[in-house]
């Protein structure tokens, strides 16, 4: 497969969707509704009669999370009717919707339609446009398919879909939405895309054709350059492998003011582990340990392609963790950049390492805030499960200001405390820092230790998303593997600065 192939975008959008404001059922060879409870009595939904008669057997169907898909005999053919609930009103939220249309969309292709029409009162009823990008997002992002590896791909949808809402005034909010699903599936792509392929290098040519079509300034640092910088945690990290280390740097300026806010993520391309080797069992999904990598270079593609007016820079830290020779051993000291020395317990805790560099590159490049993302640790999973990521900050304004956006995004996050006691335990006897302090509170003190690369002064929230990068199983707007989780909240906590 050509590289230029794999990176084509799956544009749905373009290709299938359109925003329309007359209701043209009688071309339509598929309805879909997403229904409420409240729309029992709406006669302007479609097929209101029959909704209604359904609705007299069995008032469930409404509920959310149910989804029914009836064929009926018309006068031009056939036609499916696909009914998704969303529930009553009251308790309704544009991530209600956006799950629904993740459902709804696969119904819908499934249906195979040449025309299919989207009808959502709430779309209709609410002027709050988050409800209209709600819908749109599901939709795309529900559709999608990782296919790039198989012969035949499963999803062969060809038709046109056709959502129904009165305001077109609102074509910015609908293209700001496609915007934003377009680069959640870049993310999602590189994040699926195998170690094999997704190397240290792959991620800088990929972050280089982002600088060339939105105009970035982009910088790629190797080995050489990052010795010269004294990036010792970084490089101690890649020098097992045989791909060599690479340090991303992206920036958007879109406003001129100084301020500049720095996403900083792990890029670990394959976490074997190390010398310090994890269990066969599961060693493949390692892969994915480069989630924050791709989520901040998709997240700066997104605020880069909206043009919002504001300056950012994402620093991408790359790098293979694998045994050798030449790799880095337990017992090891090494000296990062900003000259404090570390004593790795286990290599196994490598991207705390390269963050370390990576957040202290970001402070002088600049930055006046910085957030890191990182697929952490395995532990964040037994503190908050799969559905929530951690945060680990010094700014309470900062940690809020990442939680709202993450309830427009439909992203969850809960702050875990950072206490002074909490620091106690990455102290070393012999260096400055442990690289690991065991399995007690392992969220904060991974955290922790990359709060000792930032400057003091600087706002700082990092963001472990070990339980959250990718999923196990299809659900609304998520589809089994990489989720892009961070893409949205990053792009809406910059919307909102
Ligand atoms: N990439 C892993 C974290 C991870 C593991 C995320 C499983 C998602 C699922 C990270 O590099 C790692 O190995 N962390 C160690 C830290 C420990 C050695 C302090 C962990 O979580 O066990
Ligand atoms: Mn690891
Ligand atoms: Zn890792």
């Amino acid at each position: 497969m050509m590289a230029e192939e794999i990176n084509e975008l799956n544009n749905f959008y373009n290709k299938h969707l359109a925003v329309d404001s007359v209701q043209s059922i009688e071309e339509t060879d598929v309805v879909a509704i997403l229904l409420t409870k409240e729309d029992y009595a709406n006669e302007e939904i479609p097929y209101f009669d029959l909704i209604k008669k359904l609705a007299d057997k069995d008032k469930k169907i409404s509920d959310f999370g149910n989804s029914t898909s009836i064929v009926l005999n018309s006068a031009s053919g056939f036609r499916t009717i696909i009914i998704a609930g969303l529930g009553g009103v009251e308790k309704l939220t544009p991530d209600i919707l956006r799950k629904a249309a993740g459902e709804t969309a696969r119904a819908i292709v499934k249906a195979k339609g040449e025309k299919t029409l989207v009808y959502s009162s709430p779309v209709i009823s609410n002027d709050d446009h988050f409800y209209l990008s709600a819908l749109i997002e599901g939709l795309i992002l529900g559709s999608y398919e990782f296919n790039e590896y198989k012969s035949e791909a499963a999803n062969d949808f060809d038709g046109i879909i056709q959502v129904y809402s009165k305001d077109l005034q609102a074509s910015d909010i609908i293209a700001e939405a496609n915007i934003l699903c377009e680069s959640i599936i870049w993310t999602r792509n590189l994040v699926n895309r195998p170690g094999n392929i997704v190397q240290p290098q792959y991620i800088a040519e990929e972050a280089h054709r982002i600088a060339d079509k939105f105009n970035l300034a982009c910088e790629i640092l190797g080995t050489e350059a990052m010795k010269e910088k004294k990036m010792g945690a970084l490089l101690a990290v890649g020098k097992g492998s045989a791909a060599e280390p690479k340090l991303i740097t992206l920036k958007y300026q879109g406003s001129n003011d100084s301020k500049w806010i720095a996403l900083v993520g792990k890029g670990i391309t394959f976490d074997s582990g190390g010398i310090s080797i994890k269990p066969e069992a599961g060693m493949g999904e390692m892969k994915d340990d480069m989630a924050g990598a791709a989520a901040v270079l998709g997240a700066i593609r997104a605020i880069a392609k909206m043009k919002l007016s504001c300056n950012v820079m994402a620093i991408a830290a790359c790098a293979e963790n694998m045994p050798s020779g030449t790799a880095t051993r337990p017992g090891d000291i090494i000296k990062a950049a900003n000259g404090k020395t570390i004593e790795v317990v286990s290599t196994d805790a490598e991207g705390r390492m390269v963050l370390a560099d990576a957040v202290w590159y970001a402070c002088r490049q600049g930055a006046s805030k910085v957030i890191d993302i990182a697929t952490l640790t395995g532990a964040v999973i037994i503190a908050l499960g799969n559905e929530t990521a951690a945060i680990v900050s010094n700014n309470d304004n900062l940690c809020q200001e990442i939680i709202s956006a993450g309830k427009v995004s439909g992203e969850k996050y809960w702050r875990l405390p950072s206490l002074p006691e909490c620091k106690e335990a990455i102290k070393s006897d012999i260096a400055d820092l442990l690289n690991s302090a065991g399995r007690a509170g392992g969220v904060i003190t991974g955290g922790l230790f990359i709060g000792e690369f930032v400057d003091e002064s600087i706002p700082w929230a990092h963001i472990d998303i070990g339980g959250t990068s990718t999923t196990q199983k299809t659900n609304g707007h998520l589809v089994k593997g990489a989720t892009g989780i961070g893409v949205g909240t990053l792009v809406q906590l910059v919307k909102g600065i």
